[in-house]
C-alpha cells in the first residue's frame, strides 16, 4: 500500500483485518477501545490485560452490560451480543498475547509506565504485530523510542466514549512505515471510525484544541465565573469547558498536558494554577445559562474565540492536521457545534481578527495567523476527492449524518464537477460514501424544520438542491454512482442521476420521505419513470410504501449495473464503467411515460400507518410529471408538490417526530 488516498477505504491493504487484539489497561477507555472492536468485527479473539484482576473483571462485567443494553435499545440482534460477549479474555500474564496481530495501549498517561509496558509487548509479540498508544499527548517520538521495531508503531487516539465516539487520530510519526499508518486508516474506516491523520506533536491535533481551550477557560476566572464562562461558551459547544472537566475529571490532565506543551513550545502554554487547587467546578449543566454582563461576556467570548482560532491556524500553518479533519474531528469528538476554521468563516474576517487581537495582546506568544484570512477558508469540508487513473473519485463524507446531503455539499460536488468536466486528462467521476455504512442517508432533515408551512420556499430549496443534478442531466462525461451501503431518499436521487449505478451487494435502496410525512422533491417522482419504465411498479411501492429494494433487485431490474462483494472491486467496477460510457452519455428523455398508478392503503411495506394526504400529493405529482412535455417541466412538478407536502400536517409530525427519534403518529394528521 503505498498510494495514500482520502477516502482510505481506495487503498488496497498491505494486511487483512486483524483476528486477534489485546488491549493493555482495563480502567475505562480500555475496555470501550475493546467494545468497539469487538462490535465492529464479533469474531475477534480479545485480551484485555492489567495488573489488577478486579480491574479485568470489571472490563469483563462492563462488556455484557453494554450488550444488554444494546439489545434492549434494539441497536444489536441476540446473536451479535452473543459474539461481542465471547472470545473475550482477560489476563494478567503479558505472554497470553502472544499471538495478537495488533496490541493498544490504554494504560495511565505517563511515560515512564508506558515505556515499560511497550518493553513487555514487544517481549512477546511478533516483530510485525502492530503497537499502538492511546496517548492523548504524549509523541510517539518519546514512548517508542525504545523499541526495536518502531516501524509498526504509532499512537492512535480514542475519543470519550471510545465504543461510539467515531473520531481517532491517528499519529503519522516519521519512523512509523507509512503502510502501517494506510493500513490503520483503513481498519478504522472499515470498522465504522473516522480516522484523523496529524502530526507528531504534543497534544497531537485535537486535544491541541481542548486542552487550550480549557486552560483559556480557567484563565479567564479573574473576570468571569466558570458557570459564566459556560453559559457563553454555549454559543459554540454542546457543553461548556468546566462542565466537561468535571464530568471527566479533567484538571489533573489539563496541567499535565498543557505543563507539556509549555516545556516544548513555550511558557504561553503554561496550565492555569487554579487547575491544581480546584477539584469540581459550580456550573451549569448544558442546555441551562446564567445571566452575564454585556462587557464580560464580550471579554470572554473573545478570548474564546481567539484561542480557537490560535489553535486552529497554527494547526493548518504547521500541517499538524488537515483543515477539514480539524473542523471535522472538532465536530465529533468535542462537541463543537461548528468547525473553529467554518465559525471563522462564519463570523467574517473583522470578527475573527478582533478575537485574535485581543488574544495577541492579552496572551502573548500565542500563535497568530500566518496567511491571508481567506488563505484559511480554501478547503472542501463535505466531500473528498481521489483520482485513480484519470477517474476522479468523489465520497461524500458527512460521518455525523450518515452523508446526508445539503446544499453546500451539492455545491462543493459540483465545484469538483465543473473543475474537471473540461480537463481532457480525467475520463469521468464516480460518486461515492465514506464508510461502509451508508452512500447517502438522504436529504439533510435537520434543514427541513425552517421550511415547514412555507410552499414556495420548499419547493425553491428543492430547485437549488437541484443545480448539481440538473448540471449532471446536461454532462457529457460520465458520472457513476457508487453505492457502498444504504442510498436513501435524496441520496437514491442523486444517484437516479448519475449515468450509471453499481452497489456493493449489500447495498439497499429507499426512499422514505413518505414516513416523513413529506414526497421526494428533487428527481424521484420523475427520474426512475423515464430512465426505467419496465420497473414503474417498483418505483410505485418505494415512493408510496417506502419500500426497500436490495441491490441484487435492482440489478435485476437493470437499475443497477454491476454487484460488488467488497470495496476495491466496487470502485474498480465504478471507474470500468466510467470509461465504457465515455461519448455513449445519453440524456434523460423528453416524452411522456406511463405510470401506472394502482390505489394503495396508506401504511408502509413496515407497517407504518401512512398520511393520505401526503401519498394523494405524491401520486398527483407523480401522474403530472410523467404526463409533462418535457423532462424539465416535470422536474418543476415535482418541486412545486415537495412545497405542497411541506405545508402538511404530516411534514411537520414526520419532520418533528425525526428530530424527536420516535415514530411518527400519521393516526393525528391527515
Ligand atoms: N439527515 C440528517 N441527519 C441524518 C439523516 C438525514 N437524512 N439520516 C441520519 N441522520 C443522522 C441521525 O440523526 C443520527 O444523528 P445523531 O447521532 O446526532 O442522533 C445519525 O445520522 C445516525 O443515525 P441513526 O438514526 O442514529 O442511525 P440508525 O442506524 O439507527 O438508522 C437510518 C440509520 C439511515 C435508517 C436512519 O437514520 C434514518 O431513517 N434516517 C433518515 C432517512 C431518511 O428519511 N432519508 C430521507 C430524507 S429526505
Amino acid at each position: 500500500m503505498t498510494t495514500t488516498f482520502a477516502n482510505p477505504l481506495l487503498a488496497t491493504p498491505a494486511r487483512a483485518l486483524p483476528r486477534c487484539i489485546a488491549v493493555i489497561g482495563a480502567g475505562t477507555i480500555g475496555p470501550d477501545i475493546g467494545y468497539y472492536l469487538k462490535s465492529a468485527l464479533p469474531g475477534l479473539k480479545l485480551f484485555l490485560v492489567d495488573v489488577s484482576q478486579k480491574a479485568v473483571d470489571g472490563a469483563l462485567l462492563r462488556f455484557q452490560d453494554y450488550a444488554k443494553k444494546a439489545v434492549a435499545r434494539g441497536k444489536m440482534s441476540e446473536a451479535d451480543a452473543a459474539a461481542v460477549t465471547s472470545n473475550l479474555v482477560g489476563t494478567l500474564d503479558y505472554a497470553d498475547i502472544a499471538g495478537c496481530d495488533w496490541v493498544i495501549e490504554a494504560a495511565t498517561e505517563n511515560l515512564a509506565l508506558k515505556r515499560k509496558i511497550f518493553a513487555q509487548i514487544e517481549a512477546v509479540v511478533r516483530p510485525d504485530a502492530l503497537i499502538t498508544s492511546n496517548t492523548s499527548s504524549l509523541p510517539a517520538a518519546q514512548i517508542f523510542s525504545a523499541l526495536q521495531h518502531k516501524e509498526r508503531a504509532t499512537v492512535t487516539h480514542f475519543f470519550a466514549p471510545a465504543w461510539r465516539n467515531p473520531a481517532v487520530e491517528v499519529i503519522a510519526w516519521e519512523q512509523t512505515d507509512p503502510a502501517v499508518v494506510e493500513y490503520l486508516r483503513w481498519v478504522f474506516c472499515m470498522t465504522g471510525k473516522v480516522p484523523l491523520v496529524t502530526a507528531d506533536v504534543a497534544c497531537f491535533m485535537l486535544d491541541r484544541i481542548f486542552d487550550n481551550w480549557c486552560n483559556e477557560s480557567a484563565l479567564l476566572l479573574d473576570r468571569a465565573t466558570a458557570a459564566e464562562v459556560d453559559s457563553v461558551a454555549a454559543e459554540f459547544v454542546h457543553a461548556g469547558p468546566f462542565f466537561v472537566l468535571n464530568l471527566a475529571r479533567g484538571n489533573p490532565i489539563i496541567t499535565e498536558t498543557n505543563t507539556l506543551q509549555a516545556e516544548m513550545e513555550g511558557e504561553h502554554y503554561t496550565p492555569a494554577p487554579i487547575f491544581r487547587s480546584v477539584d469540581t467546578w459550580v456550573t451549569v449543566p448544558p442546555g441551562r445559562k446564567v445571566e452575564v454582563t454585556k462587557d464580560t461576556a464580550k471579554a470572554v467570548r473573545e478570548r474564546l474565540l481567539g484561542i480557537l482560532f490560535s489553535q486552529s491556524v497554527d494547526i493548518v500553518d504547521r500541517k499538524i492536521g488537515d483543515s477539514a479533519d480539524l473542523d471535522l474531528g472538532c465536530r465529533l469528538a468535542l462537541g463543537f457545534k461548528n468547525g473553529p476554521l467554518d465559525l471563522m468563516r462564519m463570523l467574517g474576517e473583522p470578527a475573527s481578527g478582533r478575537a485574535l487581537m485581543r488574544l495577541r495582546e492579552e496572551r502573548p506568544g500565542m500563535p497568530m495567523p500566518q496567511r491571508p484570512f481567506d488563505a484559511y477558508q480554501d478547503f472542501l469540508r463535505h466531500i473528498l476527492v481521489d483520482d485513480m487513473d484519470g477517474v476522479k473519485i468523489i465520497t461524500l463524507r458527512r460521518p455525523e449524518a450518515m452523508n446526508a446531503l445539503h446544499d453546500e455539499m451539492n455545491d462543493e460536488i459540483l465545484s469538483v464537477i465543473r473543475r474537471f468536466e473540461n480537463d481532457p486528462k480525467v475520463s469521468g467521476f464516480v460518486i461515492t460514501g465514506y464508510g461502509t455504512r451508508a452512500f447517502c442517508a438522504g436529504a439533510d432533515i435537520g434543514r427541513f424544520v425552517d421550511m415547514l408551512g412555507d410552499a414556495p420556499a420548499s419547493a425553491q430549496y428543492a430547485r437549488d438542491c437541484s443545480r448539481l443534478l440538473v448540471h449532471l442531466d446536461r454532462m457529457k462525461k460520465p458520472v457513476v454512482a457508487a453505492l457502498n451501503g444504504m442510498a436513501l431518499g435524496g441520496g437514491l436521487e442523486l444517484a437516479m442521476r448519475c449515468h450509471a449505478i453499481v452497489a456493493m451487494k449489500r447495498a439497499w435502496l429507499q426512499l422514505p420521505e413518505v414516513t416523513l410525512g413529506i414526497v421526494p422533491g428533487i428527481g424521484a417522482m420523475v427520474v426512475p419513470y423515464r430512465r426505467w419504465p419496465h420497473a414503474a411498479a417498483t418505483f410505485n411501492a418505494m415512493l408510496r410504501q417506502a419500500e426497500r429494494l436490495k441491490a441484487s433487485r435492482a440489478h435485476e431490474l437493470g437499475i443497477v449495473s454491476g454487484l460488488a462483494d467488497d470495496y476495491p472491486s466496487l470502485i474498480g467496477m465504478a471507474a470500468a464503467r466510467v470509461r465504457e460510457l465515455a461519448g455513449k452519455v445519453t440524456p434523460i428523455g423528453d416524452a411522456p411515460v406511463e405510470v401506472g398508478i394502482e390505489p394503495v392503503e396508506a401504511r408502509s411495506t413496515g407497517g407504518q400507518i401512512l398520511s393520505r394526504e401526503c401519498i394523494d400529493i405524491m401520486e398527483q405529482a407523480i401522474r403530472e410529471a410523467a404526463a409533462a412535455p418535457t423532462f424539465a417541466a416535470a422536474l418543476e412538478a415535482g418541486y412545486l408538490a415537495f412545497g405542497r407536502s411541506a405545508c402538511t400536517g404530516a411534514a411537520r409530525e414526520g419532520i418533528t417526530s425525526f428530530k424527536e427519534k420516535r415514530p411518527a403518529d400519521f393516526g393525528k394528521t391527515k
